[in-house]
């Protein structure tokens, strides 16, 4: 009976996946078929049409919107004007081919999440797919199809602004996030963007737009990573960067965008250029003329322009001795499965009542609120300075940023307006309660003073503005703006206990508070519910977990400091001739992956489960981590890899796994990571290899500590 029973199940599954298969089969013909008859009849106008973005503004676009000449918009206010343009465009057109709406939904739309580099800070893809949905979600009721994120840039110099719209320093942890937001995007319902292709975040010194000059080795270990977990998890477009890397500009990069992309990694959506980069080209000493960039870029294998209008410009140069046919065509097909994909054949106008049913519900808030929650980071808390307790007592708020919502939504902020959103004095208000008595001063020193004698506690709020960080937003300073340092000392002068809720949009130098503020908290920019989740981790209604995706320097002058630095032959030690500045301790303020709770942690019985291993083989490390303070907490548990000996020189160590653990006090958790081929191996002119020899293993809170152990890798 049973084995009977369970044969006929098989063979009822069985049949059951074949009917699936031909089902797909079939709903997918149709759409090939239906681009081929689409392709077949389209004028070489009408293609490259398809291959032409623009904003509503612009002027180039009105005489062909309505003439079937236009591809895809970017921007624009809301779900009727994009209606309307639908509509010009449809009405007016031969073949009646939708447009394909894109807006930069970066962390959120109305309901604005932290900024993806406070995300990351959790440690916790989740909150990035979470964020990615509902800004979706709000977005295509929006009318938009298409988000241009994530921006997937390893960022390593803080200067660069745009260091605030990643992951952070770390291949391994940003090729997690990178590919949890594409699910996300999905799942909300838009379509996603890799962006920016690539190395871009290497500008050199930190200055956005400058080029990027780099070794095989380092853009294949180190940038190329999250773009690849981007192309696994099923992106459906690429953007070009704005740079030029090793000398070749990468929109007419046709190693990158083809031989890479499309090759090695079997990427077959589309790829866009960024705004204008196609003829860019010609600034950068690259392309002659308008036509020309036009030509490198399209043939390089990107096949929308974003803005430039240069496209059209090749109509009469398909064909011999020009840009093939062939080239144009495959462009063509890829925006149009990406419009297939987008359901914009079956319906290209959006409800128009949608938006006002799925935005800035209380479900997003609250989702809003507990990634927040999960992106701050605790960099210091001296004697226990937090959680504040809630006893009857006067808290001094210094600096006009902690009244700011304005800045509190960060760079990218889509349609995010200060009007819901929470500021940190708000959200201090409104959780202290009528025991607790605010005194707030902005920035006057004097009143600052004034108002730190009169309180308990001072909680002073500073950092950035949220235009310091973004794109074209480089600073040589990366140290507190303007007066804000004199302000914290007078402040701190007083002898009342600080706490330092620092804003900003990328790591700050912070030297004289890491040493005299005795908590320091990063809050970053948090989005819309960001003053409730900065309190709600204040007063202790949740314990912070964050941790640090950046290393963040003492000083401007260390950047680019991260902790995977190849190693030297000098190491930084007391010696003089070693590799170190003089005018500063060795070592970060605080390492990559720092960041404290309400409890602490112990690490012991660090272990390898093998003491050889070959290849191709797999280890398990693991280590027992315990709660062993008063309070639960989460630990996120960091796996770092190093290679003493190599045939290229290594990093001195690699994140190669974390697990975030929540343990009550006194709990105890064994933690087991999998290290072979992907952790293990590098770069060489041969390809992807693993060495022989021994490799060591290091489990711990953060990239300056933990349990090392070791095995050998065999022939
Ligand atoms: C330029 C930026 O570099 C890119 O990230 C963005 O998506 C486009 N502008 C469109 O706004």
């Amino acid at each position: 009976g049973r084995i009977q029973d369970r044969l006929l199940l098989m063979l009822r599954n069985a049949f059951v996946f074949a009917l699936a298969v031909a089902a797909a089969a079939h709903a997918q013909q149709p759409i090939e078929r239906r681009i081929d008859e689409l392709v077949s009849t389209m004028t070489i106008e009408e293609k490259l049409g398809q291959l032409s973005q623009y904003v509503p503004d612009q002027p180039e676009l009105k005489p062909v919107l309505g003439k079937g000449l236009v591809g895809s918009i970017l921007s624009g206010a809301d779900a009727p004007a994009r209606n309307a343009l639908q509509r010009t465009a449809l009405d007016g057109s031969r073949l009646k081919i939708p447009i394909l709406f894109g807006h930069d939904v970066i962390h959120g739309y109305k309901t604005i999440f932290p900024i993806p580099l406070a995300i990351a800070s959790s440690w916790d893809p989740e909150m990035a797919e979470i964020s990615a949905r509902i800004g979706a979600r709000e977005a295509r009721a929006g009318g938009i199809h298409w988000t241009f994120a994530p921006m997937v840039d390893i960022a390593r110099d803080a200067r660069w602004g745009r260091i605030a719209e990643g992951a952070g320093e770390d291949p391994f942890l940003g090729s997690l996030m990178a590919a949890a937001y594409v699910r996300g995007f999905h799942a909300g319902g838009i379509l996603a963007c890799a962006k920016h292709f690539a190395a871009y975040g290497a500008a050199e010194g930190g200055r956005d737009y400058g080029t990027t000059d780099m070794s095989e080795r380092t853009l294949r270990e180190v940038y190329l990573p999250p773009f690849k977990a981007a192309a696994d998890a099923g992106v459906d477009s690429f953007m070009s960067s704005f740079n030029a890397l090793n000398g070749v500009p990468a929109t007419g990069n046709k190693s990158l965008m083809t031989d890479i992309l499309r090759g090695e990694w079997k990427f077959n959506g589309f790829v866009v250029s960024d705004w204008t980069a196609v003829t860019e080209m010609i600034a950068h000493g690259y392309a002659a003329d308008r036509k020309h960039a036009a030509r490198l870029a399209l043939t390089a294998g990107v096949d929308m322009d974003m803005v430039s209008d240069s496209y059209r410009e090749l109509a009469g140069e398909i064909g011999a001795g020009g840009v093939p046919q062939s080239v144009v065509d495959t462009a063509v097909r890829r925006v149009l499965h990406a419009k297939f994909k987008a359901g914009l054949f079956d319906n290209p106008f959006t409800d128009e009542s949608l938006a006002a049913k799925v935005t800035l519900t209380p479900e997003h808030r609250a989702a809003a609120r507990r990634v927040a929650q999960r992106s701050i980071v605790l960099l210091k808390n001296e004697g226990s300075l937090l959680p504040l307790d809630r006893k009857p007592r006067t808290i001094a708020v210094i600096g006009k940023l902690a009244d700011s919502s304005e800045d509190m939504l960060g760079p990218w902020a889509a349609e995010g307006k200060k009007e819901d959103t929470v500021s940190v004095l708000a959200g201090l208000r409104a959780a202290a309660g009528s025991d607790i008595r605010i005194i707030y001063v902005p920035e006057d020193p004097a009143g600052a003073v004034a108002a730190a004698r009169d309180a308990d506690v001072v909680i002073a709020v500073l950092g950035e503005s949220r235009e310091m960080s973004g794109e074209a937003a480089s600073r040589t300073s990366i140290e507190l703006p303007g007066n804000q340092q004199q302000l914290l000392e007078a402040v701190a002068g007083v002898g009342k206990p600080v706490v330092l809720v620092l804003m900003s949009g990328r790591p700050l130098a912070i030297p004289w508070a890491a040493e005299h503020v005795p908590a320091i908290v990063n809050a970053w920019f948090l989005g819309t519910e960001g003053g409730h989740a900065v309190a709600d981790v204040l007063f202790g209604a949740v314990s912070p977990s964050g941790r640090l995706t950046v290393t963040m320097p003492r000083a401007t002058g260390q950047v680019p400091i991260y902790h995977a630095m190849l190693r030297t032959g000098r190491p930084a030690s007391a010696e003089k001739y070693t590799s170190k500045y003089i005018d500063a301790p060795i070592g970060p303020q605080y390492p990559f992956g720092h960041g404290l709770t309400y409890t602490t942690f112990e690490y012991s019985d660090v272990r390898v489960s093998a003491p050889s291993v070959a290849r191709n083989g797999t280890v398990t490390v693991s280590a027992t981590v315990r709660n062993s303070g008063s309070r639960a907490g989460d630990e996120v548990v960091q796996l770092y890899v190093s290679d003493p000996v190599a045939s290229l020189v290594r990093p001195i160590k690699e994140l190669k796994g974390f697990r975030r653990v929540s343990l009550g006090p006194g709990e105890s958790r064994r933690v087991e990571f999998p290290v072979g081929r992907n952790e293990l191996q590098f770069w060489t002119p041969l390809g992807w290899v693993v060495e022989p020899g021994r490799f060591e293993v290091t489990i711990g809170p953060d990239a300056s500590r933990g349990l090392t152990a070791s095995f050998e890798v065999t022939e």
